[in-house]
């Protein structure tokens, strides 16, 4: 009820009588008036005028799934919302709701996180209400092999939603971190659920550092906000998101994966560069050459010796 009334106040510029959202409802105006109210807690701002009627004056900065789904343009991608003011990590949550049978596109969004996970076992601050903490689960039919592909995928995904919405050059360090300026602004984190060699599902968490101001954000890390210099509606980003993420997931269930590694290399900020991969055991350095058909960074090592890397984390060396 109280979000079709927020639907039914959207439609209007001006005020709405009480009459005409009580006749919409068939509820009475204490009904409408303790809705109102309830709303009014959870942030939406609505101006109550005698003889008028309400008027929306602003919706809170929340990515409540009612709003998220106002205009989502997707067929399946985030249809199904399961929002959290708070969790310790949206991919247990995301995890738990692959094992019970939860269907493909579900997302799991949570305004703050008390314990993100990163890559490599590291921590991802999740400053409540800042950023963008959301685990998507996907079901693809695909072998292990390919996995790393999706990861790949979903890096390009985000990488296009940026560069689609604001004028800022967004990059791709391999394998899947999205940097502006040579900063950090969002990482994914994948993980699965398989049967002999066969993905059952996959959970992919996806952290955007979107409004977070510079004492939440880790070094060399930074925010959609400071980077464009103004306040990001992070509905709008996720929306987007989500969008670019059923475009290049059916585009490789249809066509394979060469578009997306084809569109990775062209935004990649790795391949050209001197780099050093470090994979908590050993260190590679060298030119970063290519991408092989797995998703493997090609490394062109000091001797000449080209290695596949398939896993890591990458320092790029001075230009
Ligand atoms: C990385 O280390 O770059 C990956 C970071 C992934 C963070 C996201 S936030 C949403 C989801 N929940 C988590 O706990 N981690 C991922």
């Amino acid at each position: 009820m109280r979000e079709q009334i927020v639907h039914l106040l959207k439609s209007r510029s001006d005020f709405l009588s009480g009459e005409e959202i009580s006749r919409e409802f068939n509820i009475s105006r204490a009904g409408i008036w303790k809705n109102i109210q309830d709303l009014r807690q959870k942030g939406y701002d609505i101006e109550a005028v005698p003889h008028k009627g309400y008027r929306l004056v602003s919706i809170p900065d929340l990515l409540l799934s009612n709003e998220v789904l106002c205009g989502l343009h997707t067929k399946y991608v985030g249809k199904k919302i399961y929002y959290f003011d708070k969790l310790d990590t949206t991919m247990k949550e995301a995890f738990r709701l692959g094992m019970e049978g939860e269907k493909e596109g579900t997302i799991v969004i949570a305004e703050q996180q008390s314990h993100g996970k990163g890559r490599l076992g590291r921590i991802w601050e999740s400053p409540k209400g800042k950023g963008i903490y959301m685990s998507l689960l996907l079901c693809p039919q695909l072998p292990l092999t390919e996995v790393p592909l999706m990861t790949l995928m979903s890096a390009v995904a985000i990488c296009d939603a940026v560069r689609t919405l604001y004028d800022v050059v967004a990059e791709i360090k391999w394998p899947n971190d999205l940097l502006i300026n040579g900063k950090k602004i969002s990482g994914i984190l994948t993980e699965l659920n398989a049967e002999s060699d066969r993905v059952k599902f996959l959970v992919i968490g996806v952290g955007i550092n979107v409004n977070t101001t510079k004492s939440h954000l880790p070094e060399k890390a930074t925010s959609l906000k400071l980077e464009i210099g103004k306040k990001i509606d992070r509905i709008k980003l996720l929306q987007i998101i989500l969008e670019k993420f059923e475009f290049w997931y059916e585009q490789c269930l249809a066509d394979g994966f060469d578009g997306v590694l084809q569109q990775w290399k062209t935004w990649s900020c790795t391949l050209g560069r001197e780099i050093v991969v470090s994979d908590g055991h050993r260190q590679t350095k060298g030119k970063a050459m290519d991408l092989d058909s797995y998703g493997r960074l090609i490394i062109k090592q000091e001797d000449g010796n080209r290695v596949a890397v398939m896993t890591g984390d990458v320092t790029l060396l001075k230009k």
